[in-house]
């Protein structure tokens, strides 16, 4: 007995002794009384030693007792864990969650700052294009009094520039290049060269076989105008003034060098 109280009594200035170390190296609390808990481990192990030896158990008594041990042991370490905080799966979730919480605000509040700003540049597109349209929509009256000869029409609210890049910006995007070569650049021979189209048809002319490839046919591609080769979609995606503003571009093309073909009117 006065075996146990030493041994005892060791374990616990050994124990407070780490308590108290683990206390000013600033451990968190629970390390503190862990490594207390260890001292009197020890303690329990070594008064252990004194107690008296088991008596001799066979096989299957000490298999038993073996199994039986080890779960509950098993059942101590794990029920143990589990009741510390940190090992608890939703507390675990808790602190993920708080700690992606401001990072994901960060991103989703970028994202948001960037749609913002998408929205903006493409509103601010939009608003340059309805601007253009309108005074588009302004020119087309003077356009379709212009001269034979197609010379740019003069209008003083949208510069004459704008017109033609807006017919060019036409060509480039309805294509026209997959089929007509023109200043050099484009065609697969399956249209004419249009470099000199300026030479024999007005802007208005122009416009006609574009919005009804059927109204003109080039000399030469009499196949080519009957199966319909130059598609008749025009109308459909381009609005008036478009179409207007391409033809008016391409009556400005004179160049005689180039063997435009001659249109024959039909329509
Ligand atoms: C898929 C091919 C194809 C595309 C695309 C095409 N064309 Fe044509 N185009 C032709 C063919 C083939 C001819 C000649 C037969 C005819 O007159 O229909 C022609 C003829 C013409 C002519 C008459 C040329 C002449 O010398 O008589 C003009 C002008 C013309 N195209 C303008 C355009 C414009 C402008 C576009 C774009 C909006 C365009 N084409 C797109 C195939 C095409």
């Amino acid at each position: 007995m006065g075996n146990i109280i030493k041994k005892l009594f060791i374990g616990l200035v050994v124990g407070g002794a780490l308590f108290l170390l683990s206390r000013w190296q600033e451990f968190p609390f629970v390390f503190q009384v862990v490594f207390f808990g260890h001292a009197m481990f020890g303690a329990a192990v070594f008064m252990l030693l004194d107690a008296p030896s088991v008596k001799t158990m066979g096989a299957v008594k000490s298999t038993i007792a073996i199994v039986v041990f080890y779960v509950v042991l098993c059942t101590v370490f794990v029920a143990g864990a589990s009741m510390w905080p940190q090992f608890d799966p939703e507390d675990e979730k808790g602190k993920i969650v708080k700690l992606l919480a401001p990072k994901r605000a960060a991103t989703e509040q970028g994202k948001a700052e960037e749609l913002i700003a998408r929205t903006k540049a493409l509103d601010e597109q939009v608003k340059a294009l309805e601007v253009r349209l309108r005074t588009l929509g302004a020119d087309q009256p003077v356009a379709k009094q212009m001269p034979v000869g197609g010379a740019p029409p003069v209008v003083a609210k949208a510069p004459t520039g704008d017109f033609m890049k807006i017919g060019e910006e036409q060509w480039q995007l309805h294509e026209c290049y997959n089929c007509h070569k023109l200043k050099g650049e484009g065609g697969k021979k399956r249209g004419p060269e249009l470099d000199n189209i300026g030479s024999y048809l007005t802007a208005d002319e122009i416009k006609q076989k574009i919005f009804n490839p059927k109204s003109y046919m080039a000399e030469g591609f009499e196949k080519e105008w009957e199966k319909g080769k130059m598609p008749d979609k025009f109308k459909d995606v381009m609005e008036d003034s478009e179409a207007m503003a391409l033809a008016t571009w391409l009556s400005t093309f004179k160049n005689t060098s180039v063997n435009t073909p001659k249109p024959i009117k039909k329509l």
